[in-house]
């Protein structure tokens, strides 16, 4: 396999806690330095605590000494009972996690701005986890919102948890994007438990060129075409209750098809492992069962399974029976992968 580009880019981020994977991290710099020209704002949904922030800043100094644009960070800054697996800080969910998020980039002064907003969640009562993760009605966070007349260069998603939210991010930026130009870089993009992501620009892929994929990590970014189809965008459901479930899972196979085509088997299993959480979200538990279990038979060979692991624990917490462990990887090539990377 040939190195990308991003290969020997700076992806250190000292102290600051992460949820991205080390090659993430890189390409976000890259991204920054080669890929952003100062045409328009990098907008970033989900920063958490700034560690991708860091990246795609130190990358956008690098390559831009007086920057006319700016990087924007949009966040709930709401701690969740499961951050606290990633890091240790006296909060209560609920508790604002802003203030360590603006000390992480303090150094980047103007550059970095970090704006308090949220993306409507839908509740989904079969999925524990989702429930322990999105955004409560009873929290009286601002919506998002974003100016059409601010462009925006760079969409760097890590925080659109649901299927409402991606709907609502998308249309709230529709305006803003810059057709030829724009990037949009979905980091949940083959993450199994987030399957409206891939769903979505599936389902706008005619307007969409594939640009990059992160082997070591879940990134996948699209170059902005034409403009994004707003009609589209509203004509699907507010609710994934109410999604056609054999035209999604259909797109969530087109999209696999398309990763399995660049040569990437693991991103491509990750993605139709995707169907599963579909169907526990419509609350077929029985065909959620028969998907993880497809994908346990036909996983890659030696690949990562830490999505078949995941998925295992997220869909036995919900109540999904007949679920067998994923079949074991050798410990050599577990040591191998840590060694190479994941975060
Ligand atoms: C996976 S973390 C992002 C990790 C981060 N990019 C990093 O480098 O570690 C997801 C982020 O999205 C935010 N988030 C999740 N749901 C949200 C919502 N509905 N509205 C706004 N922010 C949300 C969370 O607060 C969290 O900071």
């Amino acid at each position: 396999m040939t190195r990308a580009p991003w290969s020997r880019e700076p992806g250190e981020v000292g102290e600051i806690p992460t949820m991205v994977s080390r090659e993430e991290r890189r390409y976000l710099h890259w991204l920054g330095r080669t890929q952003w020209q100062d045409h328009g704002h990098v907008l970033e949904i989900g920063p958490w605590l700034g560690g991708s922030t860091v990246c795609l800043a130190q990358g956008m100094r690098a390559g831009h000494a007086a920057p006319r644009h700016a990087l924007h960070a949009v966040d709930n800054f709401r701690w969740r009972e499961f951050m606290a697996r990633y890091a240790r800080l006296p909060l209560a969910p609920g508790d604002s996690f802003r203030p360590y998020f603006e000390r992480n980039v303090a150094r980047f002064g103007e550059l970095v701005r970090p704006r308090a907003a949220v993306l409507p969640d839908e509740a989904i009562a079969v999925d524990e986890w989702a429930d322990v993760t999105r955004a409560k009605s009873s929290e009286s966070d601002a919506p998002f919102e974003w100016d059409d007349r601010e462009p925006i260069e760079i969409l760097f998603i890590d925080g659109a948890k649901s299927w409402r939210g991606m709907r609502h991010l998308l249309a709230g930026v529709v305006g803003a994007l810059k057709p030829g130009e724009s990037l949009l870089v979905a980091q949940d993009y083959k993450h199994w438990g987030a399957f409206w992501v891939p769903l979505f620009l599936q389902h706008v892929a005619d307007v969409l060129t594939l640009e990059h994929d992160v082997r070591r990590g879940s990134t996948v970014t699209f170059r902005l075409e034409r403009e994004l189809p707003l009609e589209r965008i509203l004509a699907l459901p507010d609710h994934v209750g109410a999604l056609d479930v054999q035209l999604a899972a259909h797109a969530l196979a087109q999209a696999a098809d398309r990763l399995a085509a660049l040569g990437d088997d693991l991103g491509a299993a990750q993605v139709e492992l995707g169907a599963a959480m579909l169907a526990l979200h419509r609350g077929d538990r029985a065909r959620a069962s028969e998907v993880y279990r497809r994908a346990c038979a036909t996983w890659p060979r030696g690949a990562d399974d830490h999505a078949l692991r995941n998925a295992h624990e997220r869909l036995s917490l919900s109540g999904v029976p007949e679920l067998t462990s994923p079949p074991r990887i050798s410990r050599l090539a577990r040591l191998k992968r840590r060694l190479l990377g994941r975060a």
